[in-house]
């Protein structure tokens, strides 16, 4: 596996295979990688195939992040980092510092101007615009075939969805299954930094998704739906709810009334210091019997 500090080496690699007329298919992370990362380098070699090429970034994008959210604590470990990723068969990975990817100059930003605004970008002010952004320079240097992206960030996904129509990027933009712990939580790299007790509370964001699967196909309304599944994260003491929204599947819409289309139920929970979400697509009528 190569391990690439620059753009210029980056670059140079992959033009290489590209040479060979190989499909290049991209993973960004910001490392710290776990079971949910390394489901995306699998997708990622299977729709490349075995004569094609993963290439993964690890990047810590500071723009991503607000003045008082956690960019300086944010897990890292490279080392453990790369080994996992050559044990997947990667090809390459992309590791610069930030003075490699931002220039002190740069003027130039990417906006979804409308999805940024909404959920998780009202309560994360410009955190879209540092993803659209970082995404869209790593699909520069990288040039990629396609890129994969979790389903686990649910509106990230509709970002990048719409940010590639959008601006013709001509990358295929691919979502992962959200990979789940044991006990339900969805695999994140701040869980370690919950506290024992925290971890144990946790999984009440799956248990309340789990519920609301089961309600949606009742002719329920969303808002009696919301209410249900906010009643049950606060019945979990340590949880704080942030937001709990149900939006059409496809377009992130606000839904009035009884659902009729594909909805997805988008939560964000704090424990003490530690924000996690979590998402489930839910469907109005019952799965048809084979
Ligand atoms: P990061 O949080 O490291 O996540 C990298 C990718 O892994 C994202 O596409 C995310 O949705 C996916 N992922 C995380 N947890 C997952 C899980 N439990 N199951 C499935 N996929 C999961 O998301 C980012 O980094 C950044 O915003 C990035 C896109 C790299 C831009 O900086």
């Amino acid at each position: 596996m190569q391990i690439c500090r620059t753009k210029t080496a980056i670059r140079a690699r992959i033009t290489d295979w590209r040479s060979t007329g190989a499909p290049v298919v991209l993973v960004p992370t910001m490392g710290f990688l776990h079971d949910g990362h390394l489901s995306l380098m699998r997708l990622a070699r299977a729709r490349a195939g075995e004569q094609g090429r993963v290439v993964a970034s690890i990047f810590v994008n500071p723009t991503q992040f607000g003045p008082n959210e956690d960019f300086e604590s944010y897990p890292r470990d490279e080392a453990r980092d790369f080994d996992l990723l050559r044990s997947e068969g990667v090809d390459a990975v992309f590791a610069p510092d930030i003075a490699e990817v931002y220039d002190p100059q740069a003027q130039t930003i990417v906006e979804t101007t409308e999805l940024a605004k909404v959920l998780i970008g009202k309560l994360r002010p410009g955190h879209f615009r540092g993803v659209a952004t970082v995404v869209t320079k790593l699909f520069n240097i990288i040039r990629p075939d396609a890129a994969v992206f979790g389903e686990k960030d649910y509106q990230q996904l509709a970002v990048l969805r719409t940010m590639a129509r959008d601006l013709d990027m001509g990358v295929e933009i691919i979502g992962a299954p959200i990979q789940r712990e044991a006990d339900g939580l969805a695999m994140s790299s701040r869980n370690v930094r919950l506290s024992p007790a925290d971890r144990a509370a946790a999984p009440v964001l799956a248990r309340a998704l789990d519920q609301a699967e089961i309600m949606a196909p009742t002719g329920i309304t969303a808002s009696r739906l919301r209410s249900h599944v906010r009643a049950t994260l606060e019945g979990e003491p340590r949880a704080r709810v942030q937001s709990v929204d149900i939006r059409d599947a496809a377009t992130l819409d606000t839904i009035a009334g009884p659902l009729t289309r594909p909805a997805v139920i988008l939560l964000a929970v704090s424990f003490g210091k530690v924000f996690l979400i979590d998402n489930r697509v839910v469907h109005p009528t019952p799965p048809e019997e084979p």
